[in-house]
């Protein structure tokens, strides 16, 4: 057996222990398997999943931001550092917010074109400027500004090696940023996230509450079961193997 065909078995039987069929979706398994391929629906009677995963700690009713935090980010202490940081640095709550926020995607949802994902999730809740700085800050990390002390980061000459040269689009949006009267906002995630990485620091998401409390409009039905132009990817980071 390749190591594919293990992990699929391993998958399988761990999906047999269920009450109910487990289907991923494509973006889960695309790269690793050709979406092209049929996808074979065990046939053994049971139902489908439609709802809460048990193999994930369950969300309250009216999830609020600090329970997709707590129960469904990944690490998340990236993201409180720069929030942090930021206030440390004297940065007004706009960009404190927005840093606390603007990895999200890659701790919860999906990583390729994290800036744009975050920033579409969060839109409806924020201040229009939170979201935009979300959005170009993925542009943005790829191009010093020398006014405020931001260089091209070391750490992605060792990710994307010493070469590499970021698509047009990404080039594009960071001209476009770049003009834009919120630059500043974008930027400041980019210099607060930085030197954010440091495993001796501990951050608790309780020391921002009242950030967040402030600076989220959190929905009264939960997030996910608002009628926001983003519930149904909130939904999606809840129930994300639900069926249909
Ligand atoms: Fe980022
Ligand atoms: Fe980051």
């Amino acid at each position: 057996m390749s190591t594919l065909q293990k992990a699929e078995a391993a998958e399988h039987a761990l999906s047999e222990e269920l009450d109910r069929i487990v289907l991923k979706s494509v973006i889960y398994t695309s790269g690793e398997r050709d979406p092209r391929q049929p996808v074979v629906r065990p046939d053994n009677g049971k139902l489908v999943m439609m709802g809460h995963d048990p193999r994930l700690p369950k969300m309250p009713e009216r999830p609020t931001l600090m329970d997709f935090f707590r129960l469904r980010f990944g690490p998340t202490q990236h993201m409180m550092q720069s929030a942090r940081l930021a206030q440390k640095n004297g940065a007004g709550e706009k960009v404190v917010m927005a840093c606390l926020v603007h990895d999200i995607a890659i701790a919860g949802f999906i990583r390729g074109d994290h800036g744009y994902w975050a920033a579409q999730l969060v839109e409806p809740y924020v201040d229009d400027e939170v979201a935009w700085a979300i959005r170009y800050h993925q542009a943005l990390r790829f191009f010093p500004d020398e006014s405020v002390g931001y260089a091209y980061p070391q750490m992605y000459v060792k990710l994307f090696g010493a070469d590499y040269k970021v698509e047009p689009y990404i080039e594009r949006d960071a001209e476009y940023a770049r003009q834009h009267e919120w630059y500043m906002t974008s930027r400041l995630i980019c210099v607060n996230d930085l030197y954010a990485f440091d495993p001796t620091v501990r951050v608790e998401l309780d020391e921002f509450t009242d950030v967040i409390g402030r600076n989220f409009r959190q929905p009264r039905e939960g997030l996910g079961f608002d009628a926001s132009p983003s519930a149904h990817m909130w939904r999606t980071i809840n129930w994300p193997t639900k069926y249909l």
